[in-house]
């Protein structure tokens, strides 16, 4: 697709919302309209282009959003977009739109929508956010860093009080199959325990031997960081410690609180230059691309290979959280 052909894109944000995701929409939007290309903003994610819910955007419309979490766009997962009717039904509209090409912002989910797109011709471009930082094809998703400061903060109020009364913290963080938002959080509060995913719990052996063993270092209290997708319950955990050793113990779950937000400097940084990037390849003609963060670089790779590949959590960094909250 060279410049005559790219002048009008499609904007859209999909699955679970991600602080950064407006500076996402608001690059997109000003790059387009610097280089001469409309810009249309599909509401509601792919639900939204299947149902034709596109509303134009120009330069004042991203005006102010970049310091604002959450997606003005709003989000949806969408039942319809996964079936072949939903799919055709969404290609059919951006044929209505006159959309030369579709930028999707979102998770792994948001991905597999984009290659879906794709396979039935649609030009995608596919941005990666979400908290959990689990899309194996880039170092980072946009969200992580906002989500990760949002939790340290609050970890850090949890750990003023549980040593006010010697307690033991267990703080439910999200990330239902990964474990990054846990794994960084702990490092960052020196947390006796991190529960993730990656390493099935054995309650003996990594809850309460690690608890005991901290108690007999001369330990008063004790931060516990659970991923959601680690254990059933943090709350189960919290009794059961409380049961086994007579240290009150108490759960908080962080739920939506990691979500929300306005986005950090890195978060606002890095959607820029990916909503920067998006553009520039569709414009450039290069299309089903994914735009990724690799060894401190922004860059775009070929969008199907990027569905293939995987990461995990730094088993290095595990390890040595331990050793630092001796
Ligand atoms: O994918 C991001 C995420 O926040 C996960 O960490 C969490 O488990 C999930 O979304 C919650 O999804 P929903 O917003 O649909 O409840």
């Amino acid at each position: 697709m060279d410049d005559r052909q790219c002048k009008r894109i499609g904007i859209l944000t999909s699955g679970g919302d991600a602080p950064g995701m407006n500076g996402v929409i608001r690059a997109v939007t000003r790059t387009s309209i610097n280089s001469g290309v409309q810009v249309m903003g599909i509401r509601r994610g792919y639900h939204g282009l299947y149902k034709g819910e596109v509303v134009e955007l120009n330069a004042r419309s991203v005006s102010g959003k970049l310091s604002q979490g959450g997606t003005f766009l709003n989000t949806a997962r969408s039942e319809h977009f996964t079936t072949e009717e939903g799919l055709e039904q969404a290609a059919k509209m951006t044929k209505v739109f006159d959309l030369d090409g579709v930028v999707a912002c979102g998770g792994d989910g948001t991905m597999k929508g984009a290659a879906a797109l794709a396979r039935v011709g649609v030009p995608v471009i596919f941005i990666p956010a979400t908290i959990d930082n689990d899309v194996g094809c880039t170092d980072y998703t946009i969200g992580f860093d906002t989500a990760l400061n949002t939790a340290i903060v609050a970890v850090d109020k949890l750990k003023d009080t549980a040593s006010s009364h010697e307690r033991c913290s267990v703080i439910e963080v999200m990330g239902r199959e990964t474990g990054y938002l846990a794994l960084h959080v702990g490092i960052a509060t020196g947390a006796e325990i991190i529960l993730i995913p990656e390493h099935p719990v054995d309650r003996e052996r990594d809850v309460l031997g690690k608890i005991l063993t901290a108690r007999n270092r001369g330990k008063h209290h004790y931060i516990v960081i659970v991923a959601e997708g680690a254990v059933e319950s943090s709350i189960e955990v919290a009794n059961y410690i409380e049961d086994k050793t007579q240290i009150e113990a108490r759960a908080t779950v962080l739920g939506y609180l990691q979500r929300g937000g306005a986005p950090t400097y890195f978060d606002r940084y890095i959607a820029s230059m990916m909503g920067i990037k998006a553009v520039e390849c569709l414009i450039s003609g290069s299309q089903n691309r994914a735009i990724v963060y690799r060894n401190g670089q922004v860059l775009d790779d070929d969008l199907f290979e990027c569905l293939n590949m995987t990461k995990r959590i730094d088993e290095v960094d595990f390890q040595q959280a331990k050793i630092l909250s001796i």
